[in-house]
Formats: C-alpha cells, structure tokens, sequence
C-alpha cells in the first residue's frame, strides 16, 4: 500500500482530495503548511509520494520541495499549481520535482501521475542494481565494477570461465556468485579442489567408479560430475590436476559426458565448468605440466581477479562490512577504525588479500579494548608501517580539520564527472571512452552525483 502525503493550505481541497485517494487503495497523511509537511517526510520513511501546493503563505512550495529533497532526495514529489504559476512550477521540476499538476487537479490524473513515477523509480532502481550483487561481495572500484558487468554476462550463457587472481582475492566467492546467478542456480554447486587428494582418487571422485574397480572400491560411488549435474562444477586449483585427467577433463568439456572408473558405460550429463587457479598457467604450458588445448577451452572466458594492493579504494568499505560482521558474531558494538589505522592499511601491500584483511579485522575484535579499531590491535608487520612521530600528529591534526577519505574522493570524483560530461557535450559513450571509465559505471555515478547527461549515447 502506498503512502501519500498532501501538502496544500486549502483544507476542503485537502479533505477531498484524501477521500478520493483513499477510495482508491491509498494511505493519506495531511499537512496544511511546510513545516508540518517536512516534520512528516522526517518520520515517515514508507513515505512514497508528496502532492505540494506551490502557493502557501507561511513557506512557500518551492522552499519546502528544497528541505524535503535535502532529506530524503528520492522522494517523489508532485507539485499542485494554479494557472498563473507555472513558470515557478517549471523551476520546481529543475530543483527535482517529478511533475506539476495544474488546480483543481482530477483525482485520475493524480493516481496515473503516481502509477507512472512509481514505475519510473522501480526501474531505476533496477537499472542501478542490475549487476548480480552477491551478499557480502564487496568493491566498487574500477576493478570490481568490471567484474560485476562480465558476472553479469557470465550469469547468462554456459560458457567454461577460469577465474585468475592470487590467494584470498575471491576465487571461489565469484564462482559461487556466477552459478547462482544464472539459469542453473536452482541446480548444485559442487566443488572439487584438484589439490587436495592424490591422482587416482581424484579421478574416481570425479568420474565415480563401479563396485570392484579397484582395491577398496567396495560401493559404486557417484562422483562429482554427476552429482553436478543440471547445476555447476567448479574444479578449484585446476593447476593441480595431474595431465592424465586434464585429458579427461578435456574430452569431458567437448562432450559433456563421461565414463566412471571401471564402467564401460557412458554417462551424459548437463554440467557448466568454472576453474580457478592461482597459478602462472602460462609457464606451466611451457614446462608441459599443463595441456594448452584444456587452457584453451577453459580460458574462453577468463576473468582475472586484481590483488586488493591495486584496489585500495576497496578497502575502506571491505572494512566497514568485516566490522559489521565481527560485531555480529563477537556480539561486539565497535564503531570503525581510527583514520590512523586506515592510512596505515592503505600503506600495506595485502599478499594475502582479502582472506588476509577479513582476518586482520578478526585479530583486531580479539585485541581491542576501546570501541574503534587502534594501531595497538594490528599485527606487527602492518602497524610498524604506521606514521610516527610528529607526522601522526601532524594526521591527526588534520583529521581534527575534517579531512575525510571518502568526502574527498567523492569530490574528486564529481568534479573529474563533471568536466568530463562538459567536454562531451554530456554524450555517455564518448565520455565513458575518453575517461576511461565503463558505461554502466558512469551512469551509475551520474545518477548518484545527480549530474546531467544529455542522455544521448
Ligand atoms: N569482494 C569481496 N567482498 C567481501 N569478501 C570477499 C570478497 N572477495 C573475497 N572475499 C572473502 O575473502 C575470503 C577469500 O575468498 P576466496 O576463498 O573466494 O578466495 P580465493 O581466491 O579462492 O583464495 P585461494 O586462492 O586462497 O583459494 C573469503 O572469506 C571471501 O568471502
Ligand atoms: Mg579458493
């Protein structure tokens, strides 16, 4: 059920106008002045449309559509306008008004009004949340944006895809995120991880083998190929599979079917292929220890996952969703870190990534004393990396100015936006190419930053 308020002096015109919409399925709250108005846009957060009369003596409508786009910039507000107003009713829509509505409006035209804005921001807010976000998979650097939209790509096709990046960097997270976000996501997951067990093991706990295959083999066994079935295998440390099964493997990925050890059966099976290394695959090809023509068919669709030291950016809200979760599982009300702490992890090279920085949180919960994560609580070869002496005093001075991270970026982010879309006449592709910076992400950032394109491609 949505809720409407009606901001308007007229108190008939108010009354009427309530009834109806109630007839019609909606929840009306009242307020004949601005104040009133904006003291109930504060505390009603269901809130999802404001019908404003223009004319009001006390405020007038232009200045409290300015208060209320301050506090909650997404609300959809209708302005109500007599004739001799609309030039300012025009204005209003430049300060973020949806629309206007001429007095005395039709109650239809202000329920079509409202199905159309309604439809409008659902689709925004789709087009911005489009990417296949997993649950706790964080970033929105240049990095990670580039991830989401080939995940996004991924999630649609069958394609084999071989995830590349060094340790703890998310390998498997993306795996996951990829299965479940395709057409296979109601099918299994299932993981094998090639360097965990000896070779012929691996290939019956692959392939599945037959009673009496072998020494030991006292059961048929399914494998993994099987149990994936309709689903996704996701062959984890793919550099470790000896050369005899990455044969196997290879036929198994040409025709999707497979023979269990010690069967003369062929099993068919519809399974999509994701491999992860951490390996330098290329020198292994030089040394024949892995098959080109299997790198081949894997790398179809390779996706290389950046080391966390070239997306510091990231790490600022890697940290915030780790604290989040430390507080909940320690049952603990830490409130972030000291911005010394955050210079100092800026400063450090991260080997082993994000499993690596989740962990030096986790270390933090354990030590720390005080409700915001201190230098003291760090380990050693991060803390000795922190500011010293009259330098971190001279931060901390600063931080006392107001010197803030994020604030400083998002300035610099708008600002670098905005003479960018200048130089492109406002045109999205040309300026997404000359900066350097994919499509999606310019439009998301210029829907954040409230910027005008010319919405022209
Ligand atoms: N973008 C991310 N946002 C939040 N957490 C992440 C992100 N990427 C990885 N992690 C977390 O980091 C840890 C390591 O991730 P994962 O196990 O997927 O790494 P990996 O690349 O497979 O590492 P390895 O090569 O050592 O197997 C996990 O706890 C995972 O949830
Ligand atoms: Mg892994």
């Amino acid at each position: 059920m949505s809720l409407v308020l009606i901001v308007d002096d007229d108190l008939d015109l108010q009354l009427l106008l309530k009834e109806a919409l109630q007839l019609r399925g909606y929840d009306v709250l009242l307020a004949s002045d601005g104040l009133k108005a904006l003291e109930i846009v504060e505390e009603s957060k269901d809130l999802s449309f404001v019908f404003l009369d223009l004319n009001m003596p006390e405020m007038r409508g232009n200045e409290v559509l300015e208060k209320i786009k301050m506090i909650r910039p997404h609300l959809i507000v209708i302005m109500l306008t007599a004739h001799s107003t609309i030039q300012d009713a025009v204005s209003c829509i430049k300060q973020g008004a949806y629309d206007f509505l001429e007095k005395p409006a039709k109650v239809d035209d202000l329920v079509s009004l409202m199905q159309r804005a309604g439809e409008a921001k659902q689709l925004l807010e789709t087009a911005r949340y489009s990417g296949p976000r997993v649950e706790g998979m964080i970033g929105d650097s240049p990095p990670m944006e580039q991830l989401f939209f080939l995940m996004e790509k991924l999630g649609r096709v069958k394609t084999p895809v071989l995830i590349r990046g060094e340790s703890g960097t998310g390998k498997e997270l993306v795996a996951r995120a990829i299965h479940f976000n395709s057409d296979n996501k109601s099918g299994p997951f299932v993981v094998i991880n090639c360097a965990a067990m000896p070779e012929n093991l691996l290939e019956s706990e692959l392939f599945g083998h037959e009673k009496g295959a072998f020494t030991g083999a006292t059961e048929r066994k399914m494998g993994k190929c099987l149990q994936a079935n309709g689903g996704t295998l996701f062959l984890d440390e793919i550099a470790e599979m000896p050369l005899l099964l990455q044969a196997k493997i290879l036929r198994f990925l040409q025709e999707k079917s497979f023979t269990p050890v010690g069967s003369l059966r062929e099993v068919k099976v519809d399974v999509r292929i994701l491999a992860a290394t951490h390996q330098a695959l290329e020198d292994m090809i030089e040394a024949k220890e892995f098959r080109l023509d299997l790198f081949y068919r894997l790398n179809v669709m390779p996706l290389k996952l950046a080391p966390l030291r070239e997306r510091k950016e990231d790490i600022s809200s890697l940290l915030a969703h780790y604290i989040a979760f430390f507080n909940k599982q320690f049952n603990l009300n830490i409130q972030g870190v000291d911005p010394c702490v955050l210079d100092t992890l800026l400063q450090y090279h991260w080997p082993g990534n994000i499993r690596e920085l989740k962990n030096v949180v986790e270390h933090a919960f354990i030590l720390e004393e005080s409700d915001l994560i201190t230098l003291s609580s760090l380990p050693s070869e991060i803390k000795e990396l922190a500011p010293v002496g009259p330098y971190k005093r001279d931060y901390l001075d600063t931080r006392v100015e107001g010197l803030d991270f994020k604030r400083e970026k998002e300035s610099f982010e708008r600002e670098f936006l905005k003479q960018a879309l200048e130089r492109n006449q406002g045109k999205i592709n040309q300026t997404a190419l000359m900066a350097n910076i994919p499509k999606k992400t310019l439009l998301r950032k210029i829907d954040f930053y409230q910027m005008k394109s010319t919405g022209k491609q």
